[in-house]
């Protein structure tokens, strides 16, 4: 199959329903929008809302009717990077090409576009923009599985790590702990909700999210390796700051020729979890090679 040519079909859907489903900005909070608006509309690959989609494809139910459910995720990535580039954080100037969201519209506007993308995305999640043949059950477990996703157990809670961890030598165990917290899970929170849109037997669900962990810690892992080994113009962040902030990561600990064979091990992993699905799988099988593959 051709996935640069999936993955422009689907990033093209997922920029349609952002943009349909996105707050304007007019009156009184034309800013706090705009500001939303940009770092939303800066780009970015849309990898968790296409994996979303790309679930319930593989089993075979169309995800139209669901697609505020992938906005919902990108908004909650694109609060998580606005946050992270912060100065409290990572003290990024770079993100997705453009300078971060605190340099055009300063540190409080950019806590609050966080703050506002978050809360959105529940917004979107718990309002009839969420269509598709859904039972009331099935809505909640959607909300249940990412607001856990992405809090202290989740998302934040590796965040968290990744601030506490700077400039320490972290074990093994808790360095895949902090990655997995901090992109893996909502990572797997797309796939899982997809697989919830698609109907996803126990085993499938139990498959798709081995599936999910496996792409998520590996999508870290290969932003590590990237962050030494890309530029700052392939990634439209900044090169080389990891090291710099000497942050906790994969090639810090094991260099970057065993991180790359771990990274790939963990692709390889995904792909054999999704044995028992057919050629609608294929785009999850590519998709978890290009996170190997891609360039930024
Ligand atoms: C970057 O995510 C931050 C991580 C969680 C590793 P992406 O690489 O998906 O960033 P965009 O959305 O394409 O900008
Ligand atoms: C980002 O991790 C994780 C989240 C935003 C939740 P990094 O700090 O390693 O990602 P980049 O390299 O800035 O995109
Ligand atoms: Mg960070
Ligand atoms: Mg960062």
């Amino acid at each position: 199959m051709d996935l640069k040519k999936y993955l422009l079909e689907k990033k093209l859907q997922v920029e349609a329903g952002l943009e349909k489903y996105m707050l304007q900005p007019d009156g009184l909070l034309a800013r706090h929008i705009e500001s939303m608006r940009y770092s939303l509309f800066a780009g970015g690959k849309r990898i968790r809302p296409v994996l979303c989609l790309a679930v319930s494809e593989a089993l075979h139910v169309d995800p139209a009717p669901c697609l505020s459910l992938a906005c919902s995720l990108e908004c909650i990535h694109t609060y998580s990077l606005i946050h992270d580039d912060l100065p409290a954080m990572d003290n990024d100037d770079l993100r997705r090409g453009k300078p971060t969201n605190h340099k055009v519209y300063g540190e409080a506007e950019a806590i609050l576009a966080g703050d506002g993308l978050l809360t959105f995305a529940f917004e979107l999640l718990s309002s009839p923009t969420l269509q598709g043949n859904l039972t009331p059950d099935e809505r909640l477990k959607i909300i249940h599985i990412i607001s856990r996703a992405v809090g202290s157990r989740g998302m934040v809670g590796g965040q968290a790590l990744d601030i506490d961890s700077e400039g320490k030598s972290i074990p093994y165990e808790t360095l895949q702990y902090l990655h997995s917290c901090k992109t893996g899970a909502l990572i797997t929170a797309a796939v899982q909700t997809g697989a919830i849109i698609g109907h996803a037997a126990h085993s499938q669900f139990e498959a798709l999210t081995s599936y999910g962990n496996q792409i998520g810690l590996a999508f870290q892992i290969v932003d590590d390796l990237l962050n030494v080994e890309g530029t700052t113009e392939q990634l439209g962040k900044a090169a080389g700051s990891d090291a710099e902030l000497e942050k906790a990561t994969y090639p810090a600990i094991f260099g970057l020729e065993k991180t790359h064979e771990m990274a790939r091990e963990a692709v390889d992993g995904a792909i054999e979890s999704l044995q028992e699905f057919d050629h609608h799988a294929e785009p999850l099988r590519e998709l978890a090679r290009y996170i190997y593959y891609r360039k930024n």
